[in-house]
């Protein structure tokens, strides 16, 4: 089985705007940014105590799995160290496909199968508020992969439309999959790979940190999933990271950032969960 073994400690961040009816674009990017997406889980340089102050996006986060040792890189505004020269464009280009601007694929295990279907109007948002954060100069080490990088992660997607707000389950799925990229963890690893086809929500995936080893929860409606969870049960493990029976939960799930997630979308999330096909633990 993959594990993934992370170099430094891997939650906490606040900073965190509501969202509401009329929100611009850059306020609906923070949002997307700091209470589901958590680019910072990986992106912003963390410390036992939390973030390290002044640094966020500012990169070096190391996660080591089997054949690879990538380290998150600076998307601040820094035009020689991060990604101020890139055009919005590329910055979209990168998110959604998974290309820098010379052309070169991005390494995992950013959740490229995920991030390809984040809408237009979402991706914008989140380029929009990397724009946001101050530049920070600091320079990255390349990563190495053992393996060949593919040349893309699926056909080039240019464009994709809004999911249905109004349509709770797909909504939920929308943030649960493209935008929270939940089901990437919550399922197991087949060949190297998440298996979203056969095995969705089912768990078991390793994550080996400094926090020990953890081990990823089946999120199935299944009796060894959260079967005989209350709607509010789920909501506080994914909020709070606490389990039904009150235990808590170890990282690196993004607690410190679902936390800041509106109740309408974790209620979304919720219903959304409750269609999958209950599966047992793998
Ligand atoms: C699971 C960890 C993880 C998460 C979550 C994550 N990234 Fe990344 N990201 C990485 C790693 C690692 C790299 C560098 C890969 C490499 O070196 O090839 C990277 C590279 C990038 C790059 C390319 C930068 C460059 O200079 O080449 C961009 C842009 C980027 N990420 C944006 C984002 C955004 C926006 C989000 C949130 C929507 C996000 N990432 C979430 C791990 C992550
Ligand atoms: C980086 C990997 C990762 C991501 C992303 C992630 N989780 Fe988790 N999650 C975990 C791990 C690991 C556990 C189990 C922790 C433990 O057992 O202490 C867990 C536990 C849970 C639990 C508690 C289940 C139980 O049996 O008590 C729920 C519910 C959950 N996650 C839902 C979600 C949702 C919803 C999202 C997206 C918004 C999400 N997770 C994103 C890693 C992740």
């Amino acid at each position: 089985m993959k594990r993934w073994v992370f170099g430094a400690v891997f939650v906490v961040q606040a900073a965190f705007t509501s969202t509401a009816g009329s929100e611009t674009l850059l306020e609906r990017g923070d949002y997307l940014v700091n209470a589901i997406a958590a680019c910072g889980n990986c992106h912003s340089p963390q410390t036992p105590e939390g973030p390290l102050a002044g640094m966020e996006m500012a990169g070096q986060f190391l996660i080591e799995m089997a054949g690879m040792k990538a380290y998150a890189s600076n998307i601040t505004p820094d035009v020689e160290t991060g990604i101020g020269a890139w055009s919005d464009a590329e910055i979209i280009e990168a998110i959604r496909n998974g290309k820098r601007p010379d052309g070169s694929t991005i390494g995992p295990p950013m959740a490229f199968e995920w991030y390809r279907h984040i809408s237009d109007r979402d991706v914008s948002a989140i380029v929009a508020y990397l724009r946001s954060v101050p530049p920070v100069r600091n320079e990255i080490p390349a990563s190495t992969y053992e393996f060949p990088l593919p040349p893309a992660y699926g056909p080039s997607v240019q464009t994709v439309g809004e999911p249905d707000h109004g349509d709770l389950v797909a909504y939920g799925a929308y943030i649960a999959g493209p935008l929270g990229h939940c089901l990437s963890c919550h399922s197991p690893i087949v060949e190297g790979m998440p298996d979203l086809e056969n095995q969705l929500g089912a768990g078991g995936q390793v994550l080996d940190g400094p926090w020990g080893v953890s081990v990823t929860a089946n999120i199935t409606p299944h009796e060894d999933g959260i079967g005989s969870y209350s709607d509010e049960e789920i909501k506080r493990a994914v909020t709070l990271g606490i389990a039904a029976d009150g235990t808590e939960l170890t990282p690196p799930m993004g607690f410190a950032y679902y936390r800041n997630m509106t109740d309408a979308d974790l209620n979304a999330i919720v219903a959304y969960l409750k269609t999958l096909e209950p599966l047992p633990d793998p």
